[in-house]
This record gives C-alpha cells, sequence and structure tokens, in this order.
C-alpha cells in the first residue's frame, strides 16, 4: 500500500488553519482518500493533556519544549505514523514549524538548539512533513479575526510585538525550506486559500 502523504498547516492565531483544513479534508474525502485530521499540542489523550499546560501555563522556555516534545513523540508513534503507514493521508494542524518558530525564535532557545534536542531525543523516529502550508497574512487582519474568541491562549494573548515578530521568524523558516514549505496568502477568501491550498497538493 502508498503511504499517507504527511502535510502541516501552519501560521499564526486566526489565519485561517482550521478553516482551510476542515475544506482539505472534505475535498481529499470526496476523492476516496482516507484522511486524519489531527492537531498540535494534543491529538492523543496524552497530548490533550499536555496542551493545556502548554497553552495556559507560563511555564520556563526549556520546559515548555521539552514538553511539546514528549506529547509530539506519543503523537507520532500512537497516530501519525500508523495512519501513513497504512496508507491514510494525515494532516497536521501545527507540527515542527511551529516549535522552530516559536519556542526557536520567539522564546530565544535558538533553532538549532531546539532541532538538536529533539534529534537526540527522538533519533529516527522523526518525520519531516511532505507538504508544509504556511497561512500568511498581516497581524492586524489575524486579530481582527480572533478578537471575538473567548478564552484565548497564552501564545494568542501577547502583544502585537510578539505577533510581528511570529510572522517574520515563520517567512524566514519558510525561506529556509522553499521545497516543503509553501506561502498562501491567508488575507483572501477562504474559498481563495483552499484553492492556492490544493496546487499544492495535486
Ligand atoms: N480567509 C478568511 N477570510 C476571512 N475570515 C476567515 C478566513 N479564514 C478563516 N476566517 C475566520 O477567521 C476566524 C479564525 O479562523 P480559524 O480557521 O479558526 O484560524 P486559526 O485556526 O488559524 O486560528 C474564524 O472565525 C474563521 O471563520
Ligand atoms: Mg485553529
Amino acid at each position: 500500500m502508498a503511504k499517507g502523504r504527511f502535510i502541516t498547516i501552519e501560521g499564526g492565531e486566526g489565519v485561517g488553519k482550521s478553516t482551510l483544513i476542515n475544506s482539505l479534508k472534505s475535498w481529499l474525502e470526496e476523492t476516496g482518500q482516507s484522511v486524519l485530521l489531527t492537531r498540535e499540542p494534543g491529538g492523543t489523550p496524552l497530548g490533550e493533556e499536555l496542551r493545556k499546560i502548554t497553552l495556559h501555563e507560563k511555564v520556563d522556555p526549556k520546559v515548555e519544549l521539552l514538553l511539546f516534545f514528549v506529547a509530539r513523540l506519543q503523537h507520532i508513534q500512537t497516530k501519525i505514523a500508523p495512519a501513513l503507514k497504512s496508507g491514510t493521508w494525515v494532516i497536521c494542524d501545527r507540527f515542527s514549524d511551529s516549535t522552530a518558530v516559536y519556542q526557536g525564535v520567539l522564546r530565544g532557545l535558538g533553532v538549532p538548539y531546539v532541532e538538536s534536542v529533539w534529534k537526540a531525543v527522538i533519533q529516527d523516529e522523526s518525520l519531516t512533513p511532505d507538504v508544509t502550508l504556511l497561512l500568511d497574512c498581516p497581524v492586524d487582519i489575524a486579530f481582527g479575526r480572533i478578537s471575538k474568541r473567548k478564552d484565548n491562549n497564552k501564545f494568542e494573548a501577547e502583544e502585537r510585538a510578539f505577533h510581528e515578530k511570529l510572522r517574520k521568524a515563520y517567512l524566514e523558516r519558510a525561506k529556509a525550506y522553499p521545497d516543503r514549505i509553501h506561502v498562501l496568502d491567508a488575507s483572501k477568501a477562504p474559498q481563495a486559500v483552499f484553492n492556492s491550498a490544493k496546487e499544492f497538493l495535486k
């Protein structure tokens, strides 16, 4: 059986990741493809427990990083890898690029540090997405979209400068991995974003 494709969706809060993911799932299922939607942090019972801590409790950046890694390893072992092996496509809302950008750049640990810790711990169970779609739009637009959201997590509650820095860090990451990470203009209407996403998945 052909291995499934591993697709990750990245970008700041409010850029439209969840919206796009739902459209992609319906589209792929219509073609007969089996699809698993999942998210980080989370995706497994252990991961969802850790999600509550990582998204709401302020902890030391290194502690935060390790919590994300515990959740990710569990996620890969119990969910993502078995699905891919059985031919299911996996679409994951955030993955390794989020860790590189949030903990590596925003929390100041450095991307090389983040990647070396991951490699040392995980070794051959590491997984690189086949395709990553980065949704990018001006911070004001994303802010406008999530202003009505209740219970914002600790990252969403950060100041504007944090979100500007986040956007820049994501775009730099996309430049470093041009074959894998595709930047989509997320300021466009949902249907337009979806249409451009499809181009990269055909
Ligand atoms: N392209 C878009 N244009 C306008 N509004 C959008 C678009 N994509 C999503 N939204 C709306 O913006 C809000 C945040 O979208 P969501 O998909 O939850 O973003 P994310 O998962 O990246 O935080 C939702 O209310 C959603 O309906
Ligand atoms: Mg979302």
